[in-house]
C-alpha cells in the first residue's frame, strides 16, 4: 500500500480546498493521510541553525510519504504562500529535500470558471526543481467549486464525484510506475 500525503493549499477552516482533500483522502483510501502547512514558521534560512520543531515534524512526515498529491485554490493567479512555504521548508537543507523525487499530483480549484489554472501551472513549475514528477494527464482543475460543494463540505455533484474518482485512480497507476 503506497502512503500518500494529501496537502491543501488553504488554511482556513471552512476552505474548499480542505474539503476536497478530505474527499480525495476517502477516494484514495487507507495509505492516505491529510498533512497540515498551517503551523509552519515562515521559511528564514537563518532558523536552520536550530529549525522550529515544526518544520523538523513536516521534513520528516513528508519524507515518509511515497506520493504526495497537492489540492490547491488560486491566489492572484499562484498559489498561496502557505503551500509555498511548505514547499520551500521541504526543499531544504539543499542536499535534503524531502520532495525528491517523489510523485506528485494536483487538483486545482476556484470558484470562477478557470479552476484555478494559473496555481496549477505555478505548482508544476516549482515541481519541476523539487523533482517532483507531476502526473501529467489527466489534469485536474475544479472551476465553480461552490456548485460542487455543498455548505458542509460534501459533493453534491455526481458529475465531480465520478471526475476526482477517475483523478484517483489514475494518480494510483501514476505512483505505481516509481
Ligand atoms: C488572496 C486571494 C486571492 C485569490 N485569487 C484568486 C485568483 O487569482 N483566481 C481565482 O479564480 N480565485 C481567486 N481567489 C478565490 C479563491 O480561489 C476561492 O475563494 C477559493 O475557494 C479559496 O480556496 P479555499 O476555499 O480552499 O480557501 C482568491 C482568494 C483569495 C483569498
Amino acid at each position: 500500500m503506497k502512503k500518500i500525503g494529501i496537502i491543501a493549499g488553504s488554511l482556513r477552516s471552512g476552505a474548499r480546498s480542505r474539503q476536497i482533500a478530505a474527499i480525495v483522502s476517502s477516494m484514495l483510501g487507507e495509505g492516505a493521510k491529510v498533512i497540515e502547512i498551517g503551523d509552519l514558521t515562515l521559511y528564514n534560512q537563518d532558523l536552520e541553525k536550530n529549525p522550529p520543531a515544526a518544520w523538523t515534524a513536516f521534513r520528516e512526515e513528508i519524507r515518509a510519504q511515497d506520493a504526495v498529491l497537492f489540492i490547491t485554490p488560486e491566489y492572484n493567479r499562484s498559489i498561496p504562500a502557505a503551500l509555498k512555504n511548505a514547499l520551500d521548508i521541504g526543499s531544504r537543507p539543499g542536499n535534503q529535500s524531502v520532495w525528491d523525487g517523489k510523485p506528485g499530483g494536483v487538483i486545482s480549484l476556484s470558484a470562477g470558471k478557470m479552476g484555478g489554472f494559473g496555481a496549477n501551472h505555478v505548482l508544476r513549475q516549482t515541481a519541476v526543481v523539487l523533482n517532483i514528477p507531476m502526473m501529467p494527464q489527466p489534469e485536474a482543475y475544479l472551476a465553480g467549486i461552490e456548485t460542487i460543494l455543498d455548505g458542509n463540505g460534501a459533493l453534491k455533484d455526481e458529475g465531480a464525484r465520478a471526475f476526482l474518482q477517475s483523478i484517483t485512480e489514475a494518480f494510483i497507476n501514476w505512483i505505481e510506475r516509481f
